[in-house]
């Protein structure tokens, strides 16, 4: 089976074409066009930039993916239906709704953080060491952060989620109090290395507060206040950069740790931006396997923990299996959809 995938929900518009051959992945084209210069000027995603930038990224694109005018060759065709902003959501919602209706292709509505779950599949399939369920997901993003129990394929059941801040934007807010520009994820996790985690007493937001929910923007505001009492500390940032990524890193493993003691699941699935960040993967993995060395651990390729299409394509490849499609003439965007209740 071959799927054209789709993804314009944030600041990156990508198209993927993946196939599956004898239970084996292939990776035909894995195009993307990065907006973040542009919205660097901004300190952040601004939706009606980033849509006239999909517009204009989106259709080159789609000629440079090698297939022809008629979609010889596809199957399917998945699009990332949402979460994520509107205006930009839209322009990759209907061109697949349109190549849909004319190639007379069966559409997939994929929800972007299960892409991102499936983005480990890709390294999974070529391992032959695919998550076993249930598996317990952490998802940390720019704009989601949650823990889900996932049953089985499109089967998940939400554990906890943050209040306020996602983490990612945790990582975007303190970098920018910090003046190190934006996205704030890399730079920081790359100036923390050269700091002291255990420099500055930062707090451990929700510790032991008896659920799987996060809370961010406390830690926020303790760098800011921190920051007010040590004005040296803005030109000399590693050890605030390593102290508050380490509280970060804390508050997420500690939740998971507790969601596995609780639903006992026989993998767990680290994904979206932030798992990029080193520190949170290998002490993640690490207390994993010392308390609970039966259970496996999949984190994606570093070349897909951002967005990007492959994953989407992986998500609209199972979906699709199970012939799960939507009617192009009536696929909306939706800007607040759901992956579990
Ligand atoms: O999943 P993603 O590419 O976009 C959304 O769906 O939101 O995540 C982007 C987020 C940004 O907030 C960025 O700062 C964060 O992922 N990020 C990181 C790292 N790399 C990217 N956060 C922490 N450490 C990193 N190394
Ligand atoms: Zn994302």
């Amino acid at each position: 089976m071959r799927i054209l995938a789709i993804e314009s929900s944030c600041d990156e518009t990508a198209i993927a074409v993946i196939r599956e051959q004898d239970g084996e992945i292939f990776v035909e084209k894995n195009l993307l066009a990065t907006q973040i210069e542009i919205h660097k000027l901004y300190g952040g995603v601004v939706p009606e930039v980033a849509a006239r930038e999909h517009v204009s990224a989106i259709f080159p694109m789609l000629m440079e993916s090698g297939i022809d005018q008629y979609g010889n060759g596809i199957d399917a065709i998945a699009v990332t239906a949402g979460p994520g902003l509107v205006p930009a959501l839209r322009i990759g919602v209907e061109l697949a709704k349109t190549l849909a209706w004319i190639w007379k292709k069966p559409l997939v509505a994929v929800n972007h953080l299960e892409g991102h779950i499936y983005s480990v599949w890709h390294h999974a399939i070529q391992t032959q060491k695919e998550p076993m369920f249930p598996a317990v997901c952490l998802l940390v993003s720019g704009g989601h952060t949650e823990l889900l129990l996932m049953r089985d394929h499109g089967d998940y059941q939400l554990l906890g989620m943050t209040r306020d801040d996602a983490a990612g934007e945790a990582f975007d807010k303190v970098a920018n109090l910090l003046n190190l520009g934006y996205p704030g994820g890399p730079i920081i996790s790359k100036t923390a290395l050269d700091g002291d985690p255990n420099a500055i007493a930062f707090p451990r937001p929700m510790h032991g507060s008896g659920d799987l929910d996060f809370s961010f923007s406390g830690l926020k505001t303790a760098v800011r206040v921190h920051l007010d009492a040590n004005p040296s500390d803005r030109a000399n940032t590693a050890n605030v950069c390593a102290s508050f990524q380490q509280a970060v890193v804390d508050s997420l493993v500690d939740k998971t740790l507790t969601a596995v003691s609780v639903h006992h699941p026989r993998s767990v699935i680290l994904s979206g931006g932030v798992s990029a960040n080193q520190a949170l993967r290998s002490t993640l993995q690490s207390k994993l396997e010392k308390q609970f060395s039966e259970i496996t651990f999949h984190a994606p390729d570093l070349s897909l923990t951002g967005d990007n299409a492959v994953m989407i394509g992986l998500a609209g490849l199972y979906r699709a299996k199970k012939k799960q499609f939507v009617d192009p003439l009536t696929l909306v965007a939706d800007p607040n959809m759901r992956l579990a209740l």
